[in-house]
């Protein structure tokens, strides 16, 4: 199937209950792995590209292997533009075909962060492509577990987010309630009445980041409560280097770079399909199809917002 866009995706995942798993890729065999896995679990997917990955291969180059990675699945498969820092990454991504963009002001003070917000909807609205915007902020970690009491003081106000969602026009809302990025341990709390009156006061699908950090026991809560996207990174880069260090280890003379990289990929499928599972939405892929809307296909153009 050609790649959809995640609106329809993801109001549908927040009026039924559960979340899309958004996996983050860096090379093909990821792409491969988290697309094959949704197939098997017949499951949406978002398979998403950070600043960092486009950097270091190029937009053309993943919107190539997802499309393809797209057109040969049976379930439906977003290209989403992960934490674009600035209007020139969006606009490269929305012209490499990226169903789904995303731009992180959060380092921002309020009033610019709503600005190229609003500037990257504008135009991505032009051409029937969602925006993910955030408010509050998900800091990032050197891999260890960050004290509550720090993550508080970067916490997502239900009141900030309403008056973020109206001057931006998001489609969804990156929050911050209680994870933080690249923590290589499970430990962090998620604060559940935060999300469940985030989501009240603006009635957009909200996103979850820094994911590998939250205990699994947290998810499901999460999900309840609003949370219609999870994004997973550091634990899936965990177990595809953990595989190339067992592989080398066990044939350091071994030059054949599949010898690394096939069990590597094997493995990130096993810790996709375990978050599909906890996330609810094996099986979810069938309804998604059968009426997606005008907003599920990009080359539908819209009128901007007023
Ligand atoms: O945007 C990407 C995610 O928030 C992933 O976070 O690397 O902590 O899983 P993570
Ligand atoms: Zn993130």
């Amino acid at each position: 199937m050609p790649l959809v866009t995640s609106k329809d995706l993801l109001e549908r995942a927040a009026r039924e209950g559960y979340a899309v798993g958004a996996f983050n890729a860096n090379n093909m065999e990821m792409v491969q792995a988290i697309v094959e896995t949704a197939e098997e679990e017949k499951a949406p997917v978002i398979v998403q590209i950070s600043q960092g990955a486009i950097n270091y291969a190029g937009a053309d180059y993943f919107a190539a292997l997802v499309k393809i990675a797209a057109q040969k699945a049976l379930v439906p498969v977003v290209l989403h533009l992960d934490h674009g820092m600035d209007l020139r990454i969006n606009v490269q991504c929305l012209r490499a075909g990226f169903s789904s963009l995303m731009f992180d002001g959060s380092r921002l003070p309020f009033a610019e962060n709503v600005a190229i917000t609003r500037q990257v909807v504008e135009l991505a609205h032009m051409v029937g492509v969602p925006v993910e915007g955030e408010i509050g902020k998900v800091p990032t970690t050197g891999g260890e577990a960050v004290p509550y009491e720090e993550l508080r003081q970067f916490f997502t106000k239900p009141e900030e987010a309403v008056e973020f969602f109206q001057a931006s026009g998001v489609d969804s809302l990156a929050v911050s309630v209680g994870s933080a990025h690249k923590m290589k341990v499970q430990e962090a709390i998620l604060d559940i009445e935060r999300i469940a009156a985030i989501r009240e006061a603006v009635q957009i699908p909200l996103v979850l980041h820094g994911a590998s950090g939250v205990k699994d026991d947290q998810i499901p809560a999460a999900v309840k409560a609003g949370i219609a996207k999870i994004n997973v990174a550091t634990e899936l880069g965990k177990v595809y280097t953990a595989e190339i260090k067992r592989a080398f280890a066990a044939d350091p003379d071994e030059v054949d770079l599949r010898k690394y990289t096939a069990p590597a990929r094997a493995a990130v499928k096993e810790v996709v399909r375990e978050k599909i599972r906890l996330f609810g939405s094996q099986g979810k892929a069938p309804a998604v199809f059968v009426d997606g809307g005008a907003w599920s296909r990009p080359d539908v153009v819209r009128e901007a917002p007023e």
